[in-house]
């Protein structure tokens, strides 16, 4: 196997990663006390169910390229957990009901299954609401660099990124794409939050355009990736192990990468973006090391 970097230990680095972002988000969504317990009961339950936070990491990565101060993170972590908010939110509508109808995320019954389907909508948008007035309030980066990352997370949250990829998935049920439509969908519903989260760590890191393209290229490349990955475990990995309902793809007659391609081609293109994307990174050197263990995390996850 190729060898990816010196002393890079990436499994240290997401524990690590993992913890700091549990912990801002542990501080950015209010307590389950007083009127609105219930709200924020369901909302934290998603959240902290599990999840491999690996949007927020991107984003730290992402960030750490262009500054090295490692302890005070004030001016990222609020970004990094609206990621995982703008996430979870999007785990909790894709699983209701309406949509993939799933029973399990995280390894534990669906947000509508606990709080029924009426709390389980209002949980998810009060996440979405709440990433964008947590990323207003980031201090010491300037109101235009605000600016920017908000701009950037609706964007590639909404119509145009995520929901549309979402609309189009949907749509495609129990029909037969094309390659490219299929690419269309993922790129979407999957790849767009991805670029989002390495943008704006890029952003309030303070990237130039030049490096900002190549990011955004590498995004698209691993988000694309990702959500290939995500068909292949759902056809050959179990529930226990992904935490959700596998198989549940062909059993919704969904449009998948292993649907239109077969697993082992499906394989090979999840392969050839993953080396496509670290070239993307190359000019960074020794800094685009954590991004190129996470293109490659990405490839090799087991959930
Ligand atoms: C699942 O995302 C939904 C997709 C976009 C494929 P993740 O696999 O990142 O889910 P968590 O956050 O680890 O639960
Ligand atoms: C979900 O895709 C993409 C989202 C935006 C949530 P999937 O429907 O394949 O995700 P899972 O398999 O339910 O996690
Ligand atoms: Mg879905
Ligand atoms: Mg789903
Ligand atoms: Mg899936």
């Amino acid at each position: 196997m190729e060898k990816m970097t010196s002393d890079f230990n990436l499994k240290s680095f997401l524990k690590q990663n993992q913890k700091c972002i549990d912990d801002a988000l542990e501080e950015f969504i209010p307590q389950p006390v007083g009127a609105f317990a219930q709200i924020h009961e369901a909302m934290r339950y998603s959240i902290f169910a599990g999840g491999k936070r690996l949007r927020p990491i991107l984003c730290l990565a992402s960030y750490h390229i262009f500054q090295s101060e490692q302890d005070d993170l004030s001016s990222i972590l609020p970004a990094a957990s609206a990621l995982e908010m703008v996430h979870t939110y999007s785990l909790i509508h894709d699983d209701l009901p309406s949509m993939d109808n799933d029973d399990f995320r995280r390894g534990k019954p669906t947000n509508h299954k606990v709080y029924g389907e009426a709390v389980a909508v209002l949980a998810g948008d009060a996440l979405l609401t709440l990433a964008f007035e947590v990323v207003s309030k980031t201090e010491k980066i300037g109101s235009e660099t605000v600016n920017q990352v908000l701009q950037e997370l609706a964007l590639r949250s909404g119509t145009l990124g995520l929901i549309g990829g979402q609309i189009l998935d949907l749509d495609a049920e129990g029909k037969t794409l094309s390659g490219d439509q299929l690419k269309a969908i993922h790129l979407h519903k999957t790849a767009a939050l991805i670029q989002a989260s390495i943008r704006m760590g890029a952003i309030v890191g303070g990237a130039d355009e030049a490096p900002l393209k190549s990011l955004t290229l590498f995004g698209e490349k691993v988000g694309l990736a990702f959500q290939i990955v995500d068909d292949i475990l759902d056809v050959e990995s179990s529930t226990e192990t992904l935490g959700k309902t596998a198989g549940k793809d062909v059993n919704q007659e969904k449009s998948t990468y292993p649907s239109v391609y077969g697993l082992a081609e499906s394989k090979k293109m999840a392969e050839a973006l993953k080396n496509e994307a670290i070239e993307e990174i190359d000019l960074f050197g020794e800094k685009g090391e954590p991004l190129k263990s996470l293109a490659l995390y990405v490839i090799e996850r087991k959930n």
